[in-house]
């Protein structure tokens, strides 16, 4: 069956300038980091794609290593472009990273020059497209110089191999060093890719949003939902077939019965305002500007439409806030803490 996009894509998505570029990414964001491996069927991966582009998601977020199998996900995303995206390349961000493990000896991860243009190549094959639209360094890495991970990151720039580039998950101080040294280069860094949510607050801790004001860049926060915590989905247990049983990154652990009664308190907030938990989690992450993108992944087309529909209400009364901060305790589920530890 050939996929045509919904003509109404376009009414009521909100997008947002990135940073003091000139690119605008959609208040919503699809990530492939789950789902889009060997875990779920092409006809389920395909329909959360073409639900994503319908309703205004323009970009899509990858890395070398989602799947699973490492690298799969690029190769089932590239797949969907061929069949579905041919012609609307103009239309879509596609973002690559690398950063974590990909191949074995001691050029398959971290931040050198060596492994971030083969591994950069590696995602252009995979995904079957000539350059991607941002390509971030997806941990900072202690052990090489910032300067030369930044002048790997400019070069796949100029050479072609990316438009935009970004860091993720550095802290702010890292982040002013690594921006000042592209500055340098002439290759501004356009966006930080950090963990961001309700329950998980370092970034707020850590003065990242003012910084990145400061230097102009752009924000896009991943696990808005803290990995599906804040929706109602772990309201009465854990669900067959949620993340929390698959064994992947969300420990069933972190479903604390003290986790969960934060999570109603939450959910009766988001009731009262007319939404969802999982809106009102995105709609938090984007309350005061200073992100630009909220990053979600789905394992179901009818979650994207849901998160897709948080834009409806993205403002909040200063009850409503106070009411948040005093039901949202934070959470250890920071799995990235260490890579911004450095
Ligand atoms: N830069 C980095 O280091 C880094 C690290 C992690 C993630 N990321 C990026 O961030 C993206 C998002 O991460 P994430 O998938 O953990 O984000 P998330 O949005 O916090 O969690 C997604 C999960 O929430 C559940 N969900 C989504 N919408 C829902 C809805 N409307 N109702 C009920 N449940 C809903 C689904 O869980 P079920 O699967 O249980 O249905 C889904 O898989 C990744 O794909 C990746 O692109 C980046």
């Amino acid at each position: 069956m050939s996929y045509r996009p919904d003509s109404t894509r376009y009414d009521t998505m909100v997008y947002r300038r990135c940073g003091q570029s000139g690119l605008k990414l959609p208040a919503v964001s699809l990530g492939l980091w789950h789902n889009f491996g060997h875990d779920l069927s092409y006809q389920v991966q395909r329909s959360i794609c073409h639900s994503a582009f319908d309703h205004g998601i323009t970009h899509f977020d990858l890395a070398n290593n989602y799947g699973p199998p490492p690298g799969s996900a690029e190769t089932v995303f590239g797949k969907i472009l061929q069949q579905d995206f041919s012609g609307y390349r103009d239309e879509l961000i596609i973002s690559s990273k690398a950063g974590y493990h990909m191949w074995p000896g001691p050029y398959g991860e971290w931040g050198s020059r060596k492994y971030l243009i083969a591994s950069c190549d590696q995602s252009l094959k995979r995904l079957g497209v000539d350059y991607v639209d941002i390509f971030y360094s997806h941990r900072f890495d202690p052990d090489t110089p910032l300067e030369e991970t930044m002048r790997a990151l400019d070069h796949i720039v100029r050479s072609g191999r990316a438009l935009y580039v970004g860091i993720s998950s550095y802290n702010t101080q890292r982040t002013r060093e690594a921006a000042a040294i592209l500055d340098s280069l002439g290759t501004p860094c356009l966006i930080h890719q950090p963990s961001y949510s309700m329950i998980n607050r370092w970034v707020e801790r850590d003065g990242l949003k003012p910084a990145l004001q400061e230097l102009g860049m752009g924000s896009i926060a991943f696990t808005p939902l803290a990995q599906g915590m804040l929706t109602d989905k772990y309201l009465s247990g854990i669900p067959d077939g949620s993340r929390a049983t698959q064994n992947k990154s969300l420990n069933p652990d972190f479903i604390s019965p003290g986790a969960v009664e934060s999570i109603r308190a939450l959910n009766n907030i988001a009731a009262k305002r007319g939404q969802s938990l999982a809106q009102m989690a995105i709609a938090w992450v984007l309350r005061d500007g200073g992100i630009t993108s909220a990053l979600i992944g789905a394992s179901k087309p009818e979650q994207v439409v849901q998160c897709a529909e948080a834009v409806r209400n993205l403002s909040f009364s200063a009850e409503e806030l106070k009411a948040i901060d005093a039901s949202a305790t934070e959470e250890d589920i920071n799995l990235w803490a260490k890579s911004s530890a450095n």
